[in-house]
């Protein structure tokens, strides 16, 4: 059976106090929202439908530059989580198979649990909520169920009378239900309630009435979990982090320092590879097996090779790929660029917009000036070329395989395979000048010394 996301994130997220749409808040180093929308993966959701609202032109571009085949619609007023739903339908129109409503800021909700809900939509249940015992049911929708065990109706907290109240089993908003049936029932919500807001919760009892089968899944507490507020967020992101280092260790990652290893939503790490303390993982980083990484450094958006080295603290930026056994020592930075297999580039140099030749040797302080202010331009450094310390190679400029410069070269033209470019003013020593020099220096300090000075 088919099945396609729709995922609710019109709301403002007041609490957040913030002039970003709450989806937008990070998590993983990556919108709230690509976790709701990273589900589709393992579901193979045919559709993902976002409804967007509060800054939806920016929700927009963020879901697009995580998938940019999801559609999405806005809801211009909030009225309410069915009202959401039927913005959608046009949108959703000719879909024919199953829709999870998701929310864009409940992130931890696990594709495993939605397909519990799937296999209870194959069991015979037209609508399927997901359902979790509550601590503290507080705010959540209670969900009530009959003898049987099957969900009747949906009472928010708000609407529950004392018995209700009592209710720990809650709403925790994910519903399942065949699109044709869904929009038949949204069709019917009314606003008739105390928050004047249309109420997807409301097609539980809707279903009832026309004798569909409603039931329940339960999942964890905290694969609920919903971000309302900073603390929140920190509080998921404390969660998110928790999990990640988990998963690296039980996958072969030695982590020296677990507390201090900051991973994003999508880092992926091989076995074996060693991460020292402090280390930052943005969006989009690959570490093959075998590597090293030491203490602080910050990587995002790169590919490290097998058995790499990287740090004490280097900044890897993106579009970096280091080949196998490369090392990249402290205070490199190196953006949009590709070292070679065993290239070094050991201290205190910025590469950018280049390609370095595998076992190439960058000398401490090489600077690419890549940029003009206007435009950027390109290096190309040959296969087992000798930079020399503090070279600038002002691109676009290419110096050949086995060539080498020398230190402290400002290289504005192309050096030849195997040549020396060298582009520095020839060196003179003036025989016994420093002697002189000093003597003249310390006169003329004396001199303009007061005579009650000692010194
Ligand atoms: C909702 C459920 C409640 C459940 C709780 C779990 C309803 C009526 N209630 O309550 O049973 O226990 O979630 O957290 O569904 N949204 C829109 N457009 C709207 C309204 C909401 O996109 O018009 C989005 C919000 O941005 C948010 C999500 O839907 O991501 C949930 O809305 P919210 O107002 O937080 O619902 P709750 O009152 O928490
Ligand atoms: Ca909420």
């Amino acid at each position: 059976m088919p099945n396609a996301l729709l995922i609710l994130a019109a709301g403002r997220g007041t609490r957040m106090k913030s002039d970003a749409p709450k989806v937008l808040h990070q998590l993983g180093g990556v919108p709230m929202l690509y976790h709701a929308m990273a589900a589709a993966g393992p579901l193979k959701s045919d559709r993902v439908v976002v409804v967007a609202g509060f800054g939806a032109s920016q929700v927009e571009a963020a879901a697009k530059s995580f998938d940019t085949t999801v559609d999405i619609v806005v809801q211009k007023e909030q009225l309410g989580t069915g009202h959401a739903v039927r913005v959608a339908k046009d949108e959703l129109a000719g879909f024919k198979g199953d829709i999870f409503v998701l929310y864009g800021d409940t992130p931890f909700i696990t594709a495993q649990t939605l397909e519990k809900m799937s296999k209870a939509r194959k069991d015979g249940a037209a609508v399927v909520v997901l359902g979790f015992d509550a601590d503290d049911p507080a705010l959540y929708g209670r969900l009530v169920l009959n003898e049987n065990g099957l969900l009747v109706k949906i009472v928010e907290a708000r609407d529950a009378d004392a018995i209700q109240q009592d209710i720990t089993l809650c709403n925790s908003g994910v519903v399942c239900a065949e699109a044709a049936v869904l929009y038949d029932l949204v069709a019917e919500i009314g606003n008739n309630n105390k928050a004047q807001e249309y109420y997807l919760t409301d097609i539980v009892e809707i279903a009832n009435q026309k004798e569909l089968k409603c039931s329940v899944v339960t999942c964890p507490q905290t694969e609920t979990f919903g971000i309302n507020s900073r603390s929140e967020l920190a509080a998921a992101e404390a969660v998110f982090q928790r999990d990640a280092r988990h998963a690296a260790l039980e996958n072969g990652v030695t982590l020296q320092d677990p507390d201090s290893t900051i991973f994003a939503f999508d880092t992926l790490i091989g076995r074996d590879v060693v991460v020292a303390p402090h280390v930052v993982f943005g969006p989009g980083v690959t570490v093959e097996s075998g590597a090293e990484i030491r203490a602080f450094s910050h990587l995002e958006g790169c590919h490290i090779g097998a058995d790499v080295t990287i740090g004490p603290f280097a900044r890897l930026r993106p579009g970096a790929e280091i080949g196998d056994t490369a090392r990249v020592g402290n205070f490199v930075e190196v953006k949009a660029a590709q070292v070679g297999n065993g290239a070094k580039i050991n201290h205190l140099t910025y590469i950018g917009d280049a390609d370095i030749g595998a076992d190439a040797n960058i000398g401490a302080g090489t600077v690419t000036c890549n940029y003009d202010g206007v435009l950027k331009h390109k290096t190309i450094v040959g296969e087992g070329a000798f930079i020399g310390s503090n070279t600038s190679l002002v691109a676009p400029v290419s110096v050949g395989a086995k060539a080498m410069t020398g230190s402290g070269s400002v290289i504005s033209k192309d050096v030849p395979a195997q040549a020396l470019g060298i582009s520095r003013p020839r060196q003179a020593n003036v025989p016994e000048f420093a002697t002189k020099l000093m003597a003249r220096l310390t006169a003329i300090k004396s001199s303009r010394k007061k005579p009650d000075q000692d010194q």
